[in-house]
């Protein structure tokens, strides 16, 4: 630290010439991440109100209603407009909350928990704060966990069950619905990681897609991941968990008597957090609507398609599965994927390496063109190493 401060100026211009070779989404070579630029919006409404602090509720009541009110339009999208929860640090903040929730709620001294192998690490990450043990259980031919697989893992110390709507490593979304029936089936409680495929799959069957339950509309789901700076092109931190009920919600919250706006109550893993996320992502709702968010993923669902259907073409490549969201699961037979994604980065692209894939994910800044030179470079370094 400077002993005399810098000049406002100088500090600035050190700032712009150290992070100007850093990625950038605009560049469009990013292109394994599941975030994205924020709409000009929500960063103009985040930077307008970013004092705002939610940890002490009392001294901003009107950002906490808009908070209530964002809650409910995201239940609402989710089949359940009586949703309570929270808008969050991010997806691992918010399926923290969940899996503490199910802990609190169960009587049970050795708490496991039951989650696809395709969960995210922030299941790991919360399993080890909380002292629970997590079981891991494979997956079918689809990629989706097997649910047969999850019924007889279920034993008397099993306290909940995960399922996910959008995996992280190919956007794959399970069967919720047959969660739920285990779930109800033996009082168990039912967390869906709709992290990435919450502000995808509600707009897809809008657009009138076959899109399989994944939400509260599965009686036996209690709370819901969805995160607002993933798809919801929300500056971060921006997650959210939606608890099926406010008794639910409950479970996670603490009365905070010191604080300056009297004493008030924290349902996060937070004390002082930010207002102005839940402020740009009500304006987003607000703004973009239903019809905003349907072109946006149309739009990205074009994309992937051609992104899947031309990689099928190069010798040596093929797709995992064909894309369920926005993610295509790029794999070779030939050689090694390690290598490829070696290949990809020396030439700047930001590509996702999955143990036997690359993961690719057509985020919103994502252009034709983009496309179109990612398949030329991919193209001839499958030549190149095709031999
Ligand atoms: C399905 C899923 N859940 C949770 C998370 C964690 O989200 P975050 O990085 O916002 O904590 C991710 C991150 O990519 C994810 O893909």
């Amino acid at each position: 630290m400077e002993n005399e401060g810098l000049p406002q100026k100088l500090v600035l211009e050190e700032l712009d010439s150290r992070l100007r070779n850093d990625f950038t989404y605009g560049s469009g070579r990013i292109i394994g991440s599941m975030c994205t630029c924020p709409h000009p919006l929500a960063r103009k409404a985040y930077a307008l109100f970013i004092d705002r602090n939610l940890g002490d509720s009392g001294l901003f009541p009107a950002v906490a209603k808009l908070e209530k009110e964002t809650v409910r339009m995201l239940g609402t999208l989710l089949s359940n407009p009586k949703a309570s929860g929270h808008i969050v640090t991010g997806g691992t903040e918010a399926n923290t909350l969940a899996l503490w929730a199910a802990r609190k709620l169960s009587k049970k001294k050795n708490c496991e928990v039951i989650v696809p192998a395709s969960a995210h690490c922030s299941f790991d990450k919360a399993a080890d704060q909380l002292g629970l043990k997590i079981v891991k259980v494979g997956l079918n031919t689809r990629f989706q966990v097997d649910v047969e697989a999850v019924r007889k893992r279920v034993n008397s110390n099993t306290v909940a069950i995960v399922g996910i709507a959008g995996t992280t490593g190919l956007g794959i979304v399970d069967q919720i619905s047959e969660l739920s029936e285990i779930a109800a089936e033996n009082s168990l409680y039912l967390h869906v990681d709709a992290a990435f495929g919450g502000f995808i799959l509600p707009f897809l069957r809008e657009m009138g897609w076959k899109v399989p339950d994944f939400d509260f509309s599965s009686p036996g789901v209690c709370s819901v991941t969805i995160d607002p700076h993933k798809m919801g092109l929300a500056p971060i931190p921006a997650g959210g968990i939606l608890f099926r009920n406010e008794k639910l919600r409950k479970t996670v919250a603490w009365n905070v008597s010191y604080l300056a706006g009297g004493e008030t109550e924290q349902a996060t893993l937070a004390g002082t957090r930010s207002g102005a996320s839940v402020i740009a992502v009500w304006s987003l709702l607000k703004h973009l609507g239903k019809e905003g968010y349907k072109r946006i993923v149309a739009r990205c669902m074009r994309l992937t398609w051609k992104l899947a259907e031309e990689v099928r073409e190069i010798k040596g490549l093929d797709i995992v599965t064909e894309p369920t969201l926005n993610i295509v699961g790029i794999k070779s037979e030939g050689f090694d994927v390690r290598q490829l994604a070696k290949e990809l980065r020396v030439r700047n692209w930001a590509v996702s390496l999955f143990p036997s894939h690359i993961r690719i994910v057509v985020m919103p800044h994502i252009q034709k063109q983009h496309v179109e030179r990612f398949l030329s470079d991919l193209k001839d370094i499958a030549n190149k190493l095709g031999g």
